[in-house]
């Protein structure tokens, strides 16, 4: 092949490494795959839509989740500060944001608590995930 063959060949491996590149979508970054997981616990595992509702559907048991990212990062003054009441709450669900906090008709007065019943990557999941419902 003559020096003017290879360019032509140089030339379209570029463009389809250029091509290759633009078509892949950038993987999900790890906060990304964490609220897809913390999505599918909340769901299918913890079964957090027996009692709550998002859309209109769910329990109603407690409170809508709808907007609670919005309410509690208000109240609490930060994401990272939310993060970690969603955390708390899921332990310890006396730990409640307080404006909303009311107590559901019996017999489900409280939101269970998950210790011991996910686990910590689990329920750091979902807390991610909660952050999501703005
Ligand atoms: C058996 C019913 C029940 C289940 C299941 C349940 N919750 Fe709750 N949850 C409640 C009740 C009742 C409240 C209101 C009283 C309180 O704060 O504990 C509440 C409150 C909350 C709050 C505070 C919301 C606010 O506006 O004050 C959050 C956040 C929450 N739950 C998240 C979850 C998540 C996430 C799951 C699943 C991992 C879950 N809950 C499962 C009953 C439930």
């Amino acid at each position: 092949m003559g020096p003017r063959g290879s360019a032509v060949v140089c030339a379209a491996i570029a463009i389809t490494c250029v091509i290759v590149l633009l078509e892949e979508p950038p993987p999900p970054t790890a906060t990304e795959l964490a609220v897809r997981r913390g999505d599918e616990v909340f769901r299918n595992k913890a079964m957090c839509l027996t009692c709550h509702s998002l859309d209109g559907r769910g329990g109603q048991n407690g409170p809508p989740l709808d907007h609670v990212a919005a309410m509690v990062i208000r109240m609490k003054g930060s994401r990272d500060q939310a993060r970690q009441f969603f955390l708390d709450h899921l332990v310890d669900p006396a730990n409640h944001p307080g404006a909303r906090h009311r107590a559901g008709p019996p017999p489900f007065t409280s939101c269970p608590s998950y210790r011991g019943a996910l686990e910590e990557r689990e329920l750091q999941d979902i807390a991610e995930y909660l952050l999501t419902l703005e």
